[in-house]
């Protein structure tokens, strides 16, 4: 019989891909990913560090958890619980220790082990041992071999890693510190990756790394490729329409770069990268690297070479010292820049990381209020952004059923969630096709459109 494993995934798309990886290599041991936590053999939180909130989440989860452990216990039956991901790598011993019901603890450089670690819980369960199980080593290469050898699954979009960890130590984030130092793939991994992907049917690659443009990969030739020189050879492959690559640092934002998207066509117009403050005082204390001018002079050459390209950022408001007028100029770049698309947060200090320790900590309430004023502009933004594709047309990939019966759902070379009325009757046929959709009527969050 078949064993059920439930996976719930926190924070960003790299635990997305993981979480897609961890399903992988539990299939072979005769795991099949469930919706509920309720009956699963396998439990495992895939959790986020970044912000205070994301962290004690999982301490609530693990609470719930507990109750349907029990409650498989009174039946007879053993749920394995497993933590893993930025918090297991940040606070694993703390885990242990404030959660005795939590089975084990793996960070996000080992959760290739997954499968001898559950055996190896079970067996020692089986023995009447109490089972606990802490592996947070960060040793990356080793997790990314075992992984290029398991088989992909079919779906239109895929993300594909690229990279991993990062060493820009910016004051405020956790990151170096939970995912490690910075790690590449080799060129010939990633092209075996790729190529099973194209062999699959996909038609959209994402490629993912904390510091995904700081790419720079080695081929066999000995030789090292950067971010534009992969794009261009991903390109090539047959299959692939549509290229993305997300999270990008402006430090690493080159000349190279910004003209592969000037000349290719399957690199869509698109792209996230994070300035955090407009402030130049501010963006030093976070050891940012970039002012805003020369952020904005990044945006102005990507404009050069794809002037109609959309763009989204992160923002962090109340950081240590944050003043009213350090404030007014993240405002002031927003207005400038126009963005299509934001995430923005408040500040949220987080143990280990410099900014923890600086003074000047802005009051919460202060936070808040920024936080409304920036995200009712970016709102805004948005708003404009799609409202100004009414009556254009262009070409929608259809990943998913819509809404209503009769709508499916697809993504614009933008990014933007589209939903397309085509009838039922289309709805199997255009699932992983690319389309050309006439939009008809937008909002904040949703554009919906015609097949043409
Ligand atoms: N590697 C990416 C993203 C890292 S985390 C980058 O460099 O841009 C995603 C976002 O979370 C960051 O861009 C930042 O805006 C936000 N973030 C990170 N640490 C934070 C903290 N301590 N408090 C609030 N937001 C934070
Ligand atoms: Fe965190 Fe900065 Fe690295 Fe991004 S570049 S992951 S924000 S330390
Ligand atoms: Fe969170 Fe780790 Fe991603 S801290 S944002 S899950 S890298």
């Amino acid at each position: 019989m078949k064993k059920k494993l439930y996976i719930k995934t926190y924070g960003c798309q790299m635990n997305v891909y993981d979480t897609e990886r961890m399903v992988d290599v539990m299939a072979p041991e005769g795991y099949e990913e469930t919706e509920t936590p309720d009956d699963a053999d396998l439990v495992v939180l895939n959790t986020c560090h970044i912000r205070e909130k994301a962290a004690e989440k999982v301490y609530s989860d693990i609470g719930r958890i507990r109750k349907m452990k029990d409650a498989k216990k009174e039946k007879g039956d053993e749920m394995v619980l497993a933590v893993g991901g930025c918090v297991a790598q940040a606070e694993g011993a703390e885990i242990m220790k404030r959660a005795p019901i939590v089975d084990m603890v793996f960070g996000p450089q080992t959760y290739h082990n997954l499968p001898d670690m559950v055996n190896k819980s079970l067996e020692l369960k089986s023995e009447g041992q109490k089972s606990r199980i802490l592996d947070t080593d960060l040793a990356v290469d080793e997790k990314f071999d075992q992984l290029s050898k398991k088989e992909v699954k079919q779906k239109p979009t895929a993300f594909l890693t690229i990279q991993e960890g990062c060493d820009k130590f910016c004051t405020f984030c956790v990151v170096p510190y939970t995912r490690g130092s910075e790690f590449s793939r080799s060129i010939d991994d990633i092209m075996t990756d790729a190529k099973k992907l194209a062999d699959a049917g996909v038609v959209e690659v994402t490629l993912l790394g904390q510091n995904v443009n700081a790419f720079h990969g080695t081929a066999d030739d000995g030789s090292e490729w950067g971010l534009p020189q992969l794009i261009r050879e991903l390109a090539k492959i047959d299959g692939f329409e549509r290229i993305r690559y997300t999270t990008s640092h402006p430090h690493d934002m080159t000349d190279e770069l910004l003209e592969v998207h000037g000349d290719l066509e399957e690199c869509m117009p698109y792209l996230h990268l994070p300035v955090q403050a407009g402030s130049d005082r501010i963006l030093k204390a976070m050891n940012r690297t970039h002012d805003s001018a020369s952020y904005k002079k990044i945006i102005a050459d990507l404009r050069k070479q794809r002037p109609d390209i959309a763009l989204s950022g992160d923002f962090i408001v109340g950081f240590p010292g944050e003043t009213e007028e350090d404030f007014e100029a993240t405002m002031d770049l927003v207005r400038e820049v126009k963005y299509a698309q934001a995430y923005s947060f408040k500040y949220s200090p987080r143990p280990g990381t410099p900014a923890a320790e600086m003074e000047d900590q802005v009051d919460e309430d202060v936070k808040s209020a920024r936080l409304a004023r920036l995200q009712a502009l970016l709102k805004e933004q948005q708003t404009e952004f799609n409202n100004s594709v009414i009556g254009k047309t262009f070409p929608v990939l259809i990943e998913a059923k819509g809404k209503t019966e009769d709508t499916v759902f697809g993504r614009s070379p933008y990014m933007q969630a589209v939903q397309v009325k085509v009838g039922a009757d289309k709805i199997e046929e255009l699932l992983g096709k690319i389309v050309e959709v006439k939009i008809e009527d937008a909002n904040a969050f949703n554009i919906q459109g015609v097949l043409v």
